[in-house]
């Protein structure tokens, strides 16, 4: 993505261990998003966790990496997203942020840390900014999370919508379920155009019908992105242990496995242990000598 960005006026600071990367020139930047959607290219977005997904996914080109709530089910081990913490979004968010150097780094509100008041979304967010380094927050709800969204952004801080299926409020959507047939598609289309309005950079839908996707990206002038939404949309965004093969089990319909690294990773845990007990790990090359 082009970008012609003034250097800053004012030193960027020194990477240190506990600063992230420092911004490249080619930083993306939420205007290259809407560039993006304006010039008719689509962009590309997967989850991270930790330093060496950010590292190897922005080093690939991806333009937007999410520290998803996700994390909860792909490195923690929970059933839902719903018990991760605050705290424990800002150590993953720290640890992407370390690793890339090109992306836009996104993080997720986790549940609880929004719901009770705008002025809550606006401390979270300011957290995963401050001490997470993140660029930008993503949120899930529909026009009744406008208020909030308008704080956050009143306090400077990008936020990406998430609407359709909201993983937070499983329990209250019945399950893993598509969002917005038929009459209910309206739900989806007014609540993306209401969080757009409140100042939403971008509105990410969740399985959606592909048509109804098509009709939300028409009606919001901002980017949209997609997760089983079919292909109107300005990105796509998946889960990258889906994305990479690495997670085991039933995927969902809109999932495409573009590796298999949970087979490399047995394969090489099989050799590694199979040479440690037939002894010919370490050999010479692997030991020092006095
Ligand atoms: O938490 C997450 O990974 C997400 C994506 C599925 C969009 O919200």
């Amino acid at each position: 993505m082009n970008s012609a960005e003034t250097p800053a006026p004012y030193g960027t600071g020194s990477p240190t261990a506990a600063n992230a990367s420092p911004p490249s020139a080619a930083r993306i930047r939420t205007h290259h998003l809407q560039a993006a959607k304006d010039e008719g290219r689509r962009f590309a977005m997967l989850t991270a966790y930790d330093q060496y997904a950010a590292e190897i996914f922005d080093g690939a080109g991806i333009e937007v990496l999410l520290i998803g709530d996700s994390a909860a089910n792909n490195v923690l081990g929970h059933a839902t997203t719903l018990p991760i913490t605050l705290d424990e979004m800002i150590l993953f968010s720290r640890a992407v942020t370390r690793g890339a150097r090109r992306a836009l780094v996104v993080a997720d509100l986790p549940f609880g840390s929004y719901e009770v008041s705008p002025a809550q979304g606006v401390e979270s967010s300011i957290r995963l900014m401050k001490e997470g380094l993140v660029h930008a927050v993503k949120m899930e709800g529909g026009k009744d999370y406008a208020d909030t969204v308008r704080a956050i952004v009143r306090a400077g801080i990008p936020v990406m919508a998430h609407v359709g299926f909201t993983p937070q409020s499983e329990h209250s959507l019945g399950g893993y379920r598509v969002q917005g047939r038929g009459d209910a598609g309206r739900r989806v289309v007014e609540d993306a155009v209401a969080l757009a309005e409140a100042g939403a950079f971008c509105v990410l839908m969740e399985m959606v019908p592909a048509d109804v996707a098509a009709e939300v990206d028409k009606a919001v002038s901002v980017p949209t992105i997609g997760i089983g939404a079919g292909s109107a949309t300005t990105g796509q965004v998946l889960v990258w242990q889906d994305m990479a093969g690495l997670r085991a089990g039933r995927q969902a319909k809109f999932v495409k496995q573009f590796a298999d690294v949970r087979s490399v990773l047995t394969q090489a845990a099989r050799a590694y242990g199979d040479e440690v007990r037939d002894g010919s790990f370490p050999g010479p090359d692997h030991s020092f000598q006095g």
